[in-house]
């Protein structure tokens, strides 16, 4: 695969990001980019003020382990203070509105200050997340960010991507081996039981097809 995204990533000028969210994808991507040549790359996170304690260890763990820095952006001060006032700590579970104002502030609003100037985007989007996802491909174009949009592992399957983390002895989020099978914020992630699906303990009171926080929705 990184012979592929080498292809795809030498036709590409100016600066490359991934977006890093402490999930296995994202560190398998990161050990792929790791064995290409590229100009300029930026590894970020989100900090959405509500990420289960792990990923703050993996954070170090990550960096020390591939020998860099992950830049962290952080939501509003001020759009959070009004948030809280207006939600609550778990206002989010009480609507779809709700819920997607909370990810509007604390994901969307940064990702768009964090692409800002980037010429592609690289993520750890897999087709197997399910319906939102069934569709995407290994390059597309953000019509939203006008950027190239990488999916490098789009077609890995769950058994593919775990078994590159062993091969190569990735770091993991120690949440993978509590039940967690995808691994977003704290109060919006639930630990899933044995044949759930992927995605069942993100936003687990809502209907699969809403099932998106805004970061990879293509319109404008
Ligand atoms: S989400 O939209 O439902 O939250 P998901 O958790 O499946 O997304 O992750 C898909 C990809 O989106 C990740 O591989 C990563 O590239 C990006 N992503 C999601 N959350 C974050 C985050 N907090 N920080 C950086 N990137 C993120
Ligand atoms: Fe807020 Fe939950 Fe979205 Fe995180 S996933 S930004 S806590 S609604």
């Amino acid at each position: 695969m990184h012979n592929l995204l080498q292809q795809i990533i030498s036709r590409i000028n100016g600066t490359i990001a991934l977006s890093f969210s402490y999930q296995a994808e994202d560190t398998a991507v990161l050990h792929l980019l790791s064995q290409c040549q590229i100009n300029s790359l930026e590894v970020f996170t989100l900090d959405t003020g509500k990420l289960f304690s792990e990923c703050k260890k993996l954070h170090t763990e990550t960096e020390e382990f591939f020998n860099i820095s992950i830049k962290k952006y952080l939501p509003k001060s001020l759009d959070v203070e009004n948030l809280e006032k207006t939600l609550g700590d778990w206002g989010m579970r009480e609507s779809l509105a709700n819920r997607r104002l909370c990810c509007h502030v604390r994901k969307v609003e940064p990702l768009e200050r964090a692409l800002k100037g980037k010429s592609a985007w690289v993520t750890g989007l897999r087709a197997a997340h399910g319906v939102t996802r069934s569709s995407i491909q290994i390059v597309e174009y953000d019509e939203k960010f006008n950027l190239f949009k990488i999916n490098p592992i789009a077609f890995w399957s769950d058994e593919e991507l775990f078994a590159y983390i062993k091969e190569y002895n990735l770091p993991l989020n120690p949440l993978y081996s509590k039940g967690f099978k995808s691994i977003g914020c704290a109060p919006c992630t639930r630990a899933v039981k044995e044949g759930e699906d992927i995605r069942a303990g993100r936003w687990w009171w809502e209907n699969p097809e809403h099932k998106e926080c805004g970061l990879h929705i293509k319109e404008k």
